[in-house]
């Protein structure tokens, strides 16, 4: 049987593979050399026809060439992928030193530019700024805030659930910042004045609830801090956040589980061809929740009630930030539609202080 010299072979073969100037192309070189019908592979087929001595000397030189061409190929296809990469990332570079363009400049959310506020006003009253986590566990968001399993309470709150752990707990994404109370308390020893501003969840979705909120919580520990405090201090926020000097507010008793006695705050507004106005009128606007911290909350974080009390509160930001602002449809506050946020949006100079005016 008569065959082309495999040393031409070769040489025609890795002439092609080093010729090949792109994946495909490579690709089409290595079918036609040692695919299932490759001219290598033809080669290699006609071992069989030939007499064991012509075999001896031929088939080390066919594997032998076979090596050398994968060899070849995997070196140039290396080569190949590499010069693609870097092409694409020539392509793909972005010029991080380019200057903005003024028409695309961004905005700060209501909602932010409301914390920042509200953190203004208590940060002048000495409050220090804490945070937890959002993925809590039951133990923080009810338990210990004396809600114990069973508490009707929680049936109020409807809790996003976490799917199980090994071992049968449960995490949960937190129904109120109420959760950090317990962090501060159970991390440090009193006395404690902190606010915490944070994202917090439930399971209900219409025009006034998102499954994804903000809240605020206010929490004041230490020996002598009484009701008269949390309704000074509570008056002190409405006033200056509202900017309404005289703003009118009433406490209505409530009920909170880890609060005893326990008061929902309403400010006055007015109502005149759907437009609603904060300060002075015959309605009124419920704003947060708060009361004195329950003696079992204390206990819950190793605080002794004989020794220490306080107050805590808290408010529903993204609530507050419409009524401020007059917003009307609190899902749009998480639409990320642009034209909403240019026209809600603040200037992100616009940083707010007691001294420098908290509304723009
Ligand atoms: N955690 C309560 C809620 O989400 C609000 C609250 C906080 C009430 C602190 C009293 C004291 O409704």
């Amino acid at each position: 049987m008569t065959m082309q010299d495999p040393k031409e072979t070769e040489a025609e073969l890795v002439a092609a593979v080093t010729g090949a100037e792109t994946l495909e192309a490579l690709e089409q070189v290595r079918v036609a050399a040692i695919g299932r019908k490759g001219r290598v592979t033809d080669l290699m087929k006609s071992l069989g026809a030939m007499t064991p001595d012509e075999r001896r000397t031929a088939g080390p030189l066919l594997n032998g060439l076979k090596d050398r061409i994968s060899t070849a190929i995997d070196t140039r296809r290396a080569e190949l992928e590499e010069a693609a990469l870097e092409a694409r990332l020539q392509e793909e570079h972005i010029d991080l030193t380019l200057p903005t363009r003024p028409e695309m400049v961004g905005s700060v959310h209501p909602v932010s530019q409301v914390t920042e506020e509200i953190i203004a006003i208590f940060a002048d009253m000495g409050f220090t700024l804490a945070e937890g986590p959002d993925i809590e566990d039951d133990f923080h968001n009810f338990t210990a805030l004396n809600m114990p399993p069973e508490h009707p309470a929680r049936q109020m709150h409807d809790t996003f659930y976490l799917s199980g752990e090994q071992d049968g707990t449960r995490k949960l994404l937190r129904t109120h910042t109420s959760t950090v109370q317990i962090r501060a308390m159970m991390s440090q020893p009193p006395p404690h004045r902190i606010i915490v501003p944070g994202r917090t969840y439930r399971s209900d979705s219409d025009i006034t609830h998102t499954p994804m909120f903000h809240q605020v919580e206010g929490l004041v520990i230490d020996r002598t801090t009484h009701m008269g405090h949390l309704k000074g201090c509570l008056i002190e926020f409405v006033r200056a956040f509202f900017d309404v000097d005289d703003l009118p507010y009433r406490f209505r008793p409530s009920y909170f589980p880890f609060t005893e006695p326990s008061a929902e705050m309403d400010i006055g507004c007015a109502r005149s061809d759907g437009e609603l106005r904060i300060g002075a009128g015959d309605e009124w606007l419920e704003i947060l929740g708060c009361g004195m911290v329950n003696p079992r909350v204390l206990e819950n974080c190793g605080i002794d009630p004989n020794e220490y009390q306080g107050f805590a509160f808290g408010m529903g930001i993204d609530r507050i930030a419409m009524l401020k602002y007059g917003i009307p449809d609190l899902r749009a506050f998480f639409d990320s539609d642009l034209r909403w946020l240019r026209h809600y949006g603040f200037s992100a100079l616009d940083v707010p202080t007691l001294a420098g005016g908290l509304a723009r």
